[in-house]
């Protein structure tokens, strides 16, 4: 069987420009310099290597059902490697959770699905989120993609589009704690441009991206 590959560049489709009407320096957290987060800034489609097409666009409240299949899609050793321990599905699927998650404040969060045409709609394929940590300019991120998606460039593709949605943000840095075992998330990080260093302390790889 042919396969056939296209070759995407991580940063296709992606344009950071200043928001007509965003105030200069408009914050809704506290450091100096830091704005918003506006994951319209850093929406638009994509194509995985096995060509299937999917448009990557902020988390929205009517999201929480496609959100539930979602989770019913991951194995346990996706939901491992994501929470570092196992977390049952009816967890997962809480509604307060997803209620929580498909809120975004922007102020403190960005969320990112990858959502596929489905024949009973949108299917969501992978999910990003950078969290805003206290110092306002730092925030960590955390991605995670259905067993079916894996391997076709889309964790690559939504953790660029993390990075540019945060410097369009002001932050200055970006970290995430990988499970040591996580060779394919410290792939992708170091393709990006992150260091990662293994903290025996924690257990963990630390990823960490300067955005000066
Ligand atoms: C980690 C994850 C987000 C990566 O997303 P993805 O869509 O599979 O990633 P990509 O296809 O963009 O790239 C994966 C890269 O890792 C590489 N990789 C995969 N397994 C690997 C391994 N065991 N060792 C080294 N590299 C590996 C792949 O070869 C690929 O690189 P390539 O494109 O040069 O071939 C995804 O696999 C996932 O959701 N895993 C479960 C949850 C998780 O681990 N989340 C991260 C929590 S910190």
């Amino acid at each position: 069987m042919t396969q056939r590959w296209l070759v995407v560049r991580p940063s296709e489709d992606i344009t950071v420009r200043s928001e007509p009407g965003t105030p200069a320096g408009s914050t809704g957290a506290d450091a100096p310099g830091v704005a918003q987060f506006h994951g319209g800034l850093v929406s638009g489609p994509f194509t995985l290597h096995d060509g299937t097409a999917v448009a990557i666009r902020s988390i929205r409240p009517d999201d929480e059902p496609a959100m539930v299949h979602f989770h019913e899609s991951l194995s346990d050793q996706s939901v491992y490697l994501r929470y570092f321990h196992p977390l049952k599905l009816g967890v997962r699927v809480a509604h307060e959770r997803l209620e929580r998650i498909c809120h975004v404040d922007p102020a403190h969060e960005m969320v990112l699905v990858a959502e596929r045409a489905g024949p009973t709609g949108g299917d969501i394929v992978a999910v990003g989120r950078l969290t805003r940590q206290q110092a306002g300019r730092d925030a960590e991120f955390a991605i995670v993609v259905s067993d079916a998606a894996q391997g076709q460039g889309l964790g690559t593709e939504m953790l660029t589009r993390l990075v540019a949605g945060g410097r369009q943000a002001g932050l200055a840095r970006i970290t995430g704690e990988i499970l040591p075992e996580n060779r394919a998330m410290q792939a992708v990080c170091e393709r990006i441009g992150f260091t990662c260093a293994y903290l025996g302390t924690e257990g963990l790889v630390h990823a960490e991206l300067d955005l000066g």
